[in-house]
């Protein structure tokens, strides 16, 4: 039987990106790292898909943007560009571009995405530090990160998996980051397995 094949995207440090991989290395994702795409060249994940072996490639908005060109041309190329690979699923890790109906409509229900956030709040950029300035002004006493089936509308969709997120009072930005980011590398690893399992 052929294993499944992921698509990860990224834009940054890519830490859910090695949640992923280091859980296809000790078996508990049954499934293929088919390529990792990064929209920023810095981006470090780029360097731990590199170490794992898995095939990268740097895709930027740019020269798109320069160019004139619109968000949807970069989408339809970007699908191109990953059509090949024929993923099974693909992973929003980190990725900070939003990606319109031109993307997702050539993958249906195969796009899922991770977002530091509980459904229907803080939907966008900065989503911890937003929900740590809400704690402050006694909006909210938690957080929480979810990943979702990808509809071309940002940071919402069918949720796959949520996980809660403690504020504690005398937590600095850095610490709830830090509670974000672990919690969010089990949950991103849960809910690959889910959907795999449907597969
Ligand atoms: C994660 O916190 C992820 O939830 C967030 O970017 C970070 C990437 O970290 N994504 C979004 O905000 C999407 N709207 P990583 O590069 O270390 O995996």
């Amino acid at each position: 039987m052929e294993l499944p094949r992921l698509v990860i995207l990224i834009s940054g440090s890519g830490s859910n990106l090695q949640a992923i991989l280091d859980a296809i290395e000790d078996g508990t994702i049954t499934a293929v790292p088919s390529l990792v795409v990064s929209n920023r060249q810095k981006a470090y994940g780029l360097v731990r898909a590199e170490q794992a072996g898995v095939p990268t490639a740097y895709f930027p908005f740019k020269p798109y943007r320069d160019a004139g060109k619109a968000r949807e041309q970069y989408d339809a190329d970007l699908a191109e560009l990953i059509r090949p690979y024929r993923p099974d699923l693909i992973i929003l890790a980190g990725w900070m571009h939003i990606l319109s109906a031109a993307f997702l409509k050539h993958f249906p229900n195969k796009v899922i995405n991770l977002h530091p956030a509980l459904p229907g709040q803080f939907a966008g950029t900065h989503a911890i530090q937003r929900a740590y300035e809400a704690y402050q002004r006694g909006e909210i006493d938690h957080t929480g990160c979810m990943v979702h089936l990808t509809i071309p509308e940002v940071d919402a969709g069918p949720v796959i998996a949520q996980a809660e997120v403690p504020i504690l009072p005398e937590d600095s930005l850095a610490d709830l980051e830090a509670r974000m980011h672990q919690t969010e590398h089990g949950l991103l690893v849960t809910a690959v397995r889910r959907v795999l399992a449907e597969h």
